[in-house]
């Protein structure tokens, strides 16, 4: 069995890696990808593909009419870790032997995936199976509650980097006798009787209308003592006089403090929860994982400017998470949208800047995206809904959750300062979020977009009662145009429309 590395190493002043590239993001098969990078070259792999489940991860924001090969691919369990396999053998492969790698997956192929796993690093490399609890309640008629994502944990095969994670836990129980005292804090109280009649003195006598013989107790202190307590404000009186339980009881002379002490985190996560509909950080991806998560395994398992590397990284947590934290990143994802999320997400989030294409990242505070299909004829090639998602991302929109039935609306953009209302955020439709501020675009993957489609759109503006509208598509008819200037002239509405050329060079600023 390989050794946890010890001490941690201290912090390398940043360089950038002479083995690998980093600070990229790149959009593809991540099997093919993988195999353009050296062996042992990455010091954290963290990998969240999409499980065997009915679910389509490639779906991008929800429900589409399109469907992708997942489902196919994936029928069976066993067709699933065929899949896997490959790609797994080359993440560990492009691990270091000092290396730690996760695989995120849930109950649907765990159990597989453990198997393959143990196959490819070796049993004696397995650290851990975590189990993260990512919901509090699910109601199920038939059978418990699935509450949990299980992250199996392995190392690449010899000493490898592991930094304990403590928190603050609480070690006293907090005592059932605790009242708020007279100047708001919180106090533990002690009982002023005790068990028993009696009849010598006053201990059985009645005290500020309070009769402890009624009650089967007699008075532990003299009645001059609980006067004395009651002048310092130390006897807490209860609102109904005699009832049971209802008799004063004597405060602390200091107010209750909880013991907490650091506790070490162990391999059943309670405490993160998933992203909820309003939470800061959610995009709108059905599978993002929160920062929380990914920012406890990377510092847990790396050190800063180590390398990690996520190979199905969707909107990129895990990337923004190892930026945030002085680590070097590599990303992979198939999907074209995913990558420009991503790209938007390190900009908006990291305040990084994006690289040409054809460069490298030039500094620690910019990246690159590669392989994007950048070019006029690749997109007219893509599947239709990646590229509707790429155009209304490409205006900084955000596409449409359903592509089925959309009403004539692929997506929409929010103009800067839009703010929810707290009733339709907690209704939680990212698109019904902001009070009636936003702009429709609609997107046609075609040539020469003619009168009919304008009219079309012209319908929806007047519906949705819109000011302003977009249209992207390769390029337009003159007919088409001039129905928009005659709809500006009868309606005051506007519809720009915006050619593919122009937002691949940007020329669409000028238009929003
Ligand atoms: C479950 S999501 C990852 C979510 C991510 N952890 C996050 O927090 O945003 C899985 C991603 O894997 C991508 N994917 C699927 N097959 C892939 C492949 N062969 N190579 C690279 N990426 C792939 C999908 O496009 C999808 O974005």
């Amino acid at each position: 069995m390989p050794r946890k590395r010890q001490p941690a190493t201290p912090a390398p002043k940043a360089r950038p890696s002479a083995l690998v590239d980093t600070r990229v993001v790149y959009c593809g098969d991540c099997l093919e990808q993988l195999k353009t990078l050296p062996d042992g070259c990455v010091d954290l792999v963290y990998i969240d593909p999409p499980f065997n489940s009915n679910r389509n991860y490639e779906v991008f924001w929800g429900e589409t009419k399109e469907k992708r090969a997942f489902e196919d691919r994936h029928a069976s369990t066993q067709a699933y870790i065929d899949y896997m396999r490959p790609r797994c053998v080359e993440l560990a492969r492009v691990l270091k032997k000092t290396g730690s790698f996760y695989y995120h997956c849930d109950w649907h192929a765990s159990h597989y995936v453990r198997v393959m796993l143990d196959q490819i690093f070796g049993e004696n490399c397995h650290l851990n199976e975590i189990i993260w609890r990512r919901t509090n309640s699910r109601t199920e008629t038939d059978q418990w509650p699935r509450l949990h994502d299980t992250i199996l944990v392995y190392t690449g095969g010899g000493d490898w980097t592991f930094h304990p994670t403590m928190v603050e836990g609480d070690i006293t129980k907090v005592p059932h006798t605790l009242v708020i005292g007279p100047d708001g804090d919180k106090y533990n109280t002690k009982d002023l009787t005790g068990p028993g009649i009696t009849k010598a003195g006053e201990s059985g006598k009645p005290w500020r209308g309070f009769n402890p013989t009624s009650f089967g107790r007699h008075w532990g202190y003299s009645h001059g003592q609980m006067d004395e307590w009651d002048r310092a404000r130390r006897i807490h009186w209860p609102k109904k006089k005699g009832a049971a339980g209802g008799f004063p009881r004597l405060l602390d002379d200091v107010p209750f403090e909880p013991k907490t002490r650091a506790v070490q985190i162990g391999s059943v996560w309670t405490d993160i929860d998933r992203l909820n509909q309003t939470a800061k950080e959610r995009l709108g991806y059905p599978t993002q994982k929160p920062l929380a998560l990914l920012e406890r395994i990377i510092k847990g398992s790396s050190n800063p400017n180590d390398i990690v590397l996520d190979a199905f990284c969707g909107c990129g947590t895990a990337l923004v998470a190892a930026q945030n934290l002085g680590r070097q990143w590599v990303g992979i994802d198939i999907s074209p949208t995913a990558c420009r999320v991503m790209a938007k997400r390190l900009k908006d989030v990291c305040g990084m800047r994006e690289s040409e294409p054809g460069h490298r990242a030039k500094d620690l505070r910019s990246f690159i995206v590669r392989d994007l299909p950048w070019t006029i004829e690749k997109l007219k090639a893509i599947p239709h809904f990646e590229f509707e998602n790429w155009a209304v991302i490409g205006l900084g929109g955000i596409p449409n959750k359903v592509q089925v039935g959309d009403m004539g609306i692929d997506g929409r953009i929010f103009p800067v300062g839009a703010r929810p209302s707290d009733a339709d955020a907690k209704a939680g439709q990212t698109a019904s979020m902001f009070a009636g501020d936003w702009f429709p675009i609609q997107v046609k993957q075609s040539e020469r977009v003619g009168r009919p489609d304008i009219d079309a759109f012209e319908a929806v503006m007047v519906r949705e009662d819109r000011q302003r509208g977009f249209f992207v598509a390769f390029s337009y008819t003159h007919d088409a145009e001039q129905e928009c200037a005659a709809f500006h002239k009868r309606t005051g509405r506007v519809i720009k429309t915006i050619t593919v050329r122009e937002i691949l060079d940007e020329q669409h600023v000028q238009k929003m």
